[in-house]
């Protein structure tokens, strides 16, 4: 049986790797580490949380002392690292947090990684990094897509953040050893998606009649990924990834954020016209309901320092994990509206920080 350590397991991409991992490995202990932070809360795992072999303990990963605790009390011989400060425009305002989250963070990770396992003679074991295509910089319009061999060339805070601590990990497998690897995904969408993030704010901004704001000029270009596929490429990776290497994960799927803005305004109209109860339970939503979505798009100031476009290429995971995304865009994106249709309950908990939470697993330490 394996026993894995997931930090950030409370967040978007975390959770959905939760429910993934516990559908599909049922009979793995899984122990969760997460701060629940602002982007952090139990009703993303509250489908799971009477699985039998789920523990969630709420902690920090700055906490060394807890992390070493738990990974010898579980026989931890994974741990797959997705705890971080992710969004960009707080990055922007309030740096700090990312630097002591994403690079003291994991460095706390890796040192107690390095005591637990190393400094014992446990040769079975993976840390498995969970970072971004962010690291890598921006590209023109017609730059071929980052692959692995791409320079590093943060340029937000954010970014600056998850490339140490790219760095960091790198070193521990370099200098002591560590068995690591690392993926640098593209732009996540789906379900848990904090309503901070463009896809999920557009879509509760449209239920809340509220204007849909647009950075710059739109035409920015992102790549994205049902988080699903995240989490495939992530099993992926540490069932047959080479110890030290990175990989990319991305959808293929590049997208101008104006058109990605104007076709969920336009998907939120046709769902309204075919099912008229979405007005009576959303009754602030007058401009969807009146089939006019798009006149709540406004254009405002840009993200300073703002990416012109992401794009991955994928070969390195296609051709030695096999990987490659399983959900199409045009289904993906589906999904994701109706989810938010119904889980308003968990979007409006979550951004006023209601929801109550479960405790009948939660360890505080
Ligand atoms: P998120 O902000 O939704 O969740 C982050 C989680 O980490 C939250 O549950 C939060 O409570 C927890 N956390 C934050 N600080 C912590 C700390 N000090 N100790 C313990 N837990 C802490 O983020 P996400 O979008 O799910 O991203 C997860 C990971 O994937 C991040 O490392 C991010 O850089 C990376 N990533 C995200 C995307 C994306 O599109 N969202 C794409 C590529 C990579
Ligand atoms: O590429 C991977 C990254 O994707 C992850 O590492 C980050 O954690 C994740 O937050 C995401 O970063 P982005 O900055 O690309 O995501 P965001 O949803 O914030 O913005 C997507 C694009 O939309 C970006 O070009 C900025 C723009 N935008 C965003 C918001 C919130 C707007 O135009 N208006 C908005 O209100």
């Amino acid at each position: 049986m394996k026993s894995l350590l997931v930090t950030g397991g409370a967040g978007f991409i975390g959770a959905n790797f939760v429910q993934y991992w516990l559908n599909h490995y049922p009979y793995h202990k899984l122990v969760v580490l997460d701060a629940l932070t602002y982007a952090g809360n139990l009703a993303n795992l509250e489908a799971v949380k009477d699985h039998p072999n789920l523990t969630f303990v709420h902690g920090n990963i700055l906490n060394t002392e807890l992390v070493k605790e738990l990974m010898q009390h579980h026989q931890t011989d994974t741990v797959v690292h997705f705890a971080a400060e992710s969004h960009v425009d707080r990055s922007i305002t309030g740096p700090d947090a990312f630097l002591e989250t994403n690079i003291m963070g994991t460095h706390s990770l890796l040192k107690a990684a390095k005591q637990i396992w190393l400094d014992s003679g446990v040769d079975d074991h993976r840390f498995h990094h969970v970072s971004t295509d962010e690291v890598y910089g921006t590209l023109a319009e017609n730059d071929p897509p980052f692959t692995e061999a791409t320079a590093y060339a943060p340029n937000s805070p954010y970014a600056a953040s998850k490339a140490s601590s790219d760095h960091l990990v790198r070193a521990y497998q370099e200098t002591y050893g560590l068995k690591t690897t690392i993926s640098n995904c593209s732009n996540n969408y789906g379900s848990y998606h904090f309503p901070e993030k463009l896809i999920p704010l557009v879509i509760t901004n449209i239920l809340a009649d509220k204007a849909l704001p647009i950075y710059g000029d739109g035409k920015q270009v992102r790549d994205w990924l049902y988080v699903e596929d995240h989490a495939r490429g992530i099993e992926l990776v540490l069932s047959k990834g080479k110890i030290g290497e990175n990989y990319n994960i991305g959808g293929h799927n590049e997208w101008h954020n104006i058109d990605i803005v104007k076709l969920i305004c336009q998907l939120m109209n046709e769902a309204f016209a075919t099912e008229p109860e979405l007005a009576q339970r959303f009754p602030d939503a007058l401009s969807v309901a009146k089939g006019s979505a798009e006149s709540l798009i406004t254009f405002v100031k840009d993200r300073p320092g703002h990416d012109r476009r992401y794009a991955i290429d994928a070969a390195k995971s296609r051709c030695e994990l096999g990987y490659e995304p399983a959900e199409s865009f045009e289904t993906g994106i589906r999904k994701t509206l109706q989810w938010y249709l119904n889980n308003e309950e968990w979007w409006r908990s979550v951004m006023d920080g209601s929801y109550q939470g479960w405790v009948s697993q939660q360890y505080h330490a």
